[in-house]
């Protein structure tokens, strides 16, 4: 079975207001995207699909890809204005492949275990995302940020990624999704819960999954990298 990653980087990085896309920040000396494409190089995956803005395709392909030997990296692709318009680049991109895990570039704390763990998922579930329960209460707000309900916490999880599906079943869903026109999907697995007739599973991620957002990720995204090596060498 042929398992293909698609990472995404080609967002902007507003709400990190840095002066370049936050994917290219450097961490501990190496571009943010850097960690996320070095998992998936160490992981069973077969292929990795970059995506990225158009005028950074050959920054990738020179100073990420080449200079880190990244061979499973097999295209480098533009993506889109929001999200998911990107993960359709990316979805059209792909050769041939029996499933797809659609991951954040943003979210570097990626492992090979978690990794595995999404190949084993999807090969059972056919489709399944990454999440932790939420440790905080979620409201649901109006314009004006008056609560109006509090959903039961229990029921409520964060997602994250690798969203992991079977490839024929999420390319059908984007398909129809572009053909709706719609333009609110933020996670993938949204896309397949409106669009396919398959029940998406969440599995357990860990709570140092995060994404880099807003300038505190760096800080908290460094130190977790430093506790990782810590307990590596231990
Ligand atoms: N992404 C993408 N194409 C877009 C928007 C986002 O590939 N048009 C990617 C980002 O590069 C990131 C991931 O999707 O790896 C998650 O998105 P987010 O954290 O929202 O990143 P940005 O959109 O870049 O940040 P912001 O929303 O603050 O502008
Ligand atoms: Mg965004």
């Amino acid at each position: 079975k042929k398992v293909v990653a698609i990472v995404l980087a080609a967002g902007e990085g507003k709400r990190m207001g840095s002066g370049i896309p936050k994917q290219y920040m450097l961490i501990k000396s190496r571009p943010l995207v850097y960690y996320a494409l070095k998992a998936f190089e160490n992981s069973p995956v077969d292929e990795v699909i970059l995506v990225t803005g158009e005028d950074e395709i050959e920054y990738c392909r020179q100073y990420i890809v080449e200079k880190y030997n990244f061979h499973k990296v097999t295209r480098i692709v533009a993506g889109g204005c929001e999200r998911y318009a990107s993960v359709y680049c990316g979805l059209k991109a792909v050769n041939q492949a029996d499933y797809v895990l659609i991951h954040d570039g943003a979210r570097p704390m990626i492992n090979r275990e978690l990794i595995k763990q999404c190949i084993l998922n999807v090969m059972e579930y056919r489709a399944c995302v990454v999440g932790m329960p939420s440790k905080d209460t979620i409201k649901i707000v109006d314009q004006r940020n008056y609560a109006i309900h509090t959903p039961e916490r229990k029921t409520l999880w964060q997602v994250q990624t690798p969203q992991c599906f079977e490839y024929s079943l999420v390319m059908n869903a984007y398909q129809k999704l572009m053909e709706s026109g719609a333009t609110n999907a933020t996670d993938d697995a949204m896309v397949v819960e409106t669009y396919a007739k398959v029940p998406v599973k969440l599995i357990e991620g860990g709570y140092d999954n995060i994404k880099i957002t807003t300038p505190e990720d760096v800080r908290i995204a460094g130190s977790l990298m430093k506790a990782r090596k810590v307990l590596r060498v231990l």
